[in-house]
């Protein structure tokens, strides 16, 4: 039932969002993974489900509450996160927040000892690309929203990245500086139309921004 002086605005929509890292392992006790804390995703799920959306939420290993409202499945690794993704479908909106581990290892089934003999190879292969295999599949959301982890060049690769990976949206940050771990952000917020350049925000901020955006577009159709 509605509630009055509530938002309500994407009642009736699935939005699904990915956040936090993934965890590849090496052994049963090691893993390769990255500095995201999941706080830019989770607050993307959090100013969803505010504006009235059954969100789920995919997340890595984070240390974070589940945000009001949100439906929440954890998963470690990138290929759990792919099938839980999958899984998930179908959604009117995906906003892709996690940074994926982009390789994962051959796990051994015992903790590698050290023999002397040198450090043990480590054979990676590539993981599967979760964004772009939603931009081409059967049950691509209507809104498919990409963010772009850049050390260098942010506005070249994020618009790289929109054309490659076929989505509409990409949120692009810097993330040479604090942004991993940190409450703030500054983003290009890059589409088909241009490129805007929103200050340096708190996350929540952010979240709140794109939310706006993504109902804005929802509504449209
Ligand atoms: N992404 C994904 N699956 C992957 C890698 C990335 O879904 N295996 C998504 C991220 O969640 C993000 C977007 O793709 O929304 C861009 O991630 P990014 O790591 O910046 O792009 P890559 O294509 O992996 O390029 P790079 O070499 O810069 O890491
Ligand atoms: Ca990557």
């Amino acid at each position: 039932p509605a509630r009055p002086g509530r938002d309500e605005r994407l009642r009736g929509r699935h939005v699904l969002v990915t956040a936090g890292p993934t965890h590849e392992p090496i052994d049963p006790v090691r893993y390769i993974a990255n500095r995201s804390s999941g706080k830019q995703g989770f607050a993307v799920a959090g100013a969803l489900a505010r504006r009235g959306a059954r969100v789920t939420l995919v997340a890595g290993p984070v240390a974070l509450a589940t945000p009001p409202g949100v439906d929440r499945i954890d998963v470690e690794t990138a290929r759990e996160m792919a099938a839980a993704v999958e899984h998930a479908l179908p959604a009117d909106a995906a906003v892709l927040v996690a940074a994926v581990a982009d390789w994962r290892a051959e796990p051994a089934d015992q903790k590698i000892k050290k023999r002397g003999e040198g450090p043990p190879p480590l054979a990676l292969s590539e993981n599967p690309d979760i964004l772009a295999g939603l931009a081409r599949s059967d049950h691509r959301p209507g809104l498919l929203v990409g963010f772009a982890a850049e050390t260098e060049q942010v506005e070249v690769h994020a618009r790289e990245k929109l054309a490659r990976k076929g989505c509409d949206w990409i949120v692009a940050n810097d993330v040479s500086g604090d942004v991993m771990g940190g409450d703030a952000n500054r983003v290009l917020f890059v589409t088909q139309d241009g490129v805007e350049d929103w200050p340096r925000l708190g996350k929540d901020e952010v979240a709140d921004r794109l939310a706006e955006r993504i109902t804005a577009a929802l509504l449209w159709v």
